[in-house]
């Protein structure tokens, strides 16, 4: 158990919180420098946010029955296909390009993006549970009528966990990375 673990932490730790610029959520918008990288992460972000709780909702409606099987099926290839993508992308470019950057302009907060860097290695081996569990219902989907609530329950089970994984991820990593964009004044990936 530690403050760094995305598994128990309720939100960015004490003591890096504490050596940030002081720069609350609430005035982001307003800071001269939000519409370079700023806002657009948290863009990104808005939009994988979104994907998570739709693959998410059809799985809810699914399970409820009121959505077709076939209908979840197909939803269930093409939207977590694109999600998985989306966070593998997005996920290397953090870990490559903005960590890095960050990094080199404030090494003080090295512990974060070790922490944030490691959240990434726990949402791989979600994603490819997601992944294995995906093509198991597609599988089961073209084998013809079965008791659709049964088959997708597993999916759903790693839906639950993900989605409380990005809010958690997301959130810190907002809370971390965007107030040190806004202090260094980074406009674009550069
Ligand atoms: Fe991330
Ligand atoms: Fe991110």
């Amino acid at each position: 158990m530690s403050d760094f673990d995305i598994n128990t932490r309720n939100g960015l730790p004490p003591e890096l919180a504490q050596m940030l610029p002081d720069l609350p959520r609430p005035e982001w918008p307003a800071h001269h420098a939000y519409d370079g990288l700023a806002g657009h992460w948290l863009d990104i972000h808005g939009g994988l946010k979104k994907l998570g709780k739709t693959v998410l909702s059809d799985c809810e409606q699914a399970l409820d029955k009121r959505m077709d099987p076939m209908a979840h099926a197909n939803r269930v290839g093409q939207l977590g296909n694109m999600l998985l993508n989306h966070l593998h992308t997005h996920h290397q470019i953090e870990d490559h390009v903005l960590f890095p950057r960050l990094d080199a302009l404030d090494p003080t907060f090295r512990r974060g993006f070790d922490m944030l860097e490691t959240d990434h290695t726990v949402l791989d081996a979600l994603l490819n549970d997601f992944a294995g569990t995906a093509n198991d219902v597609l599988r089961q989907a073209g084998e013809g009528p079965k008791d659709w609530p049964t088959v997708i329950d597993p999916l759903h089970q790693i839906l639950v966990r993900l989605d409380g994984f990005l809010d958690r991820h997301l959130a810190d990593e907002e809370d971390l990375v965007i107030p040190l964009t806004l202090k260094h004044e980074i406009m674009d990936m550069g």
